[in-house]
């Protein structure tokens, strides 16, 4: 059967499981806080969530927010970054956790990444490590838990803040720990494709009192617990959840075990069918690593083994044939031109310890390059799904040759 660049029919005819997923539980959750007329204001709708949110990771305090971008923001301000202060972070990731640090006037300081998880390698953040250097921001990326025991001794060892960009990684256990545990402070988005979503959304959470009160004072106008609507103590702003995406995210929440173990037994299975597959490799997890929410499958690219075709027309052939595959993200961070354009610090007063224009982080630059990712609610359907995906991919290569010919002609 001819490939569909060809005339030929698509392997996929119907699409994936559609994201996000709702049902009863969210439209009552909704009509519920409608009818309530609290809708904002860290009701009894953002409390419930927020004690929900806690328990299911094992931690005191859950900070309800408006999204992932200020939960960074709330809690890079709570463990004290300051002007010209650096904070280590990867290259790999959405631009919020390095913009984050800007907005706090911080010194974003990239290291590079491991290339089996695509998250920060330990060897590479302690040779980042400097005098200024006051936090490490890892990001649990595609689900999977950084290397906490490395990553987080090196924090210790050097007295820095530690905290979790865990907006990957709903339902993620490192040793049989939810992540949000290990660091001062841990982040998480309910943005429109994350793994609980209510549209937008956000939370921090963390094991300190006093970071928690910090945290919730600066994304309520800096007002305290137990304070008057009008009294405000310290520099804050106006970052709170509402009642509606609250009771939304709640109930987002009570499918996530179930998403988990479906994505979870379907990821397994693709692997599996992957194994005798030459030129797309899926790097094995690491074993310390006890529950994977699978919100990104990453898998790397080998052009050798489809007669020398570039990513770009692999993934154009296999969309159009069904499979809604996406290239990773165009480069890492520091190419972009916000970095480009230094200095970034609204203050002016620091320089940056790296020259952004001519860094090169190899494993990040290569992963921009070679990297392809499939999306968590690919995974959410039936073992049919996966074999339309493998069947696609075996499509391809036994046509390579001609795909070649299309790219010349
Ligand atoms: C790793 C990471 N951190 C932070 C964020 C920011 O979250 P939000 O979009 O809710 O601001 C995202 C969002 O995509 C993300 O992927």
């Amino acid at each position: 059967m001819d490939l569909v660049l060809f005339g030929g029919q698509p392997i996929r005819q119907k699409p994936f499981t559609p994201w996000p997923t709702y049902g009863a539980e969210e439209e009552t959750a909704l009509l519920e806080v409608l009818r309530s007329r609290s809708w904002g204001g860290y009701n009894e709708k953002v409390k419930e969530f927020e004690t929900a949110f806690a328990g299911m990771h094992k931690v005191q305090h859950a900070i309800a927010c408006a999204n992932g971008t200020v939960a960074l923001e709330a809690a890079l301000s709570a463990v004290g970054i300051q002007c010209g202060d650096e904070v280590i972070v990867p290259p790999i990731t959405f631009i919020s956790t390095a913009m984050a640090v800007l907005s706090r006037h911080g010194v974003p300081v990239f290291a590079d990444i491991d290339p089996s998880t695509l998250n920060l390698s330990p060897q590479a953040v302690e040779q980042a490590v400097s005098p200024r250097t006051r936090a490490i921001i890892v990001v649990h990326f595609g689900g999977h838990p950084a290397d906490i025991d490395a990553l987080c001794g090196i924090a210790r060892q050097h007295g820095l803040a530690f905290i979790e960009d865990a907006a990957h990684a709903h339902g993620a256990a490192w040793r049989g720990t939810p992540v949000g545990n290990f660091g001062d402070a841990a982040t998480f988005s309910f943005q429109a494709f994350k793994l609980a979503t209510a549209g937008e959304g956000g939370a921090i959470l963390t094991n300190s009192q006093a970071l928690a009160e910090k945290i919730w004072g600066y994304c309520n106008l800096g007002r305290r617990h137990g304070g008057g609507w009008f009294e405000h103590f310290t520099l804050g702003t106006n970052h709170r959840l509402t009642g509606f995406q609250a009771g939304v995210i709640s109930a987002q929440l009570k499918r996530l075990p179930e998403q988990i173990r479906v994505r979870g037994e379907n990821v397994e299975y693709f692997r599996e069918r992957l194994r005798a597959f030459r030129g797309l490799t899926f790097a094995e997890y690491d074993q310390r690593v006890t529950s994977h929410p699978n919100y990104l499958v990453t898998l790397r690219y080998d052009p050798a083994a489809f007669a020398g075709v570039e990513r770009d027309l692999f993934l154009r052939a296999l969309q159009s044939e069904g499979i809604p595959a996406q290239p990773t993200y165009p480069h890492p961070l520091y190419r972009n031109p916000l970095f480009q354009s230094l200095p970034p610090c609204g203050c002016g007063k620091w320089s940056t310890p790296q020259d952004y224009k001519s860094l090169f982080l190899p494993e990040s630059e290569r992963v921009c390059k070679d990297g392809i990712w499939l999306e968590h609610s690919m995974f959410l359907g039936t073992r049919q799904d996966i074999d339309d995906i493998i069947a696609a991919f075996e499509k391809i290569q036994q046509q390579a040759g001609s795909l070649v010919q299309l790219r010349e002609s």
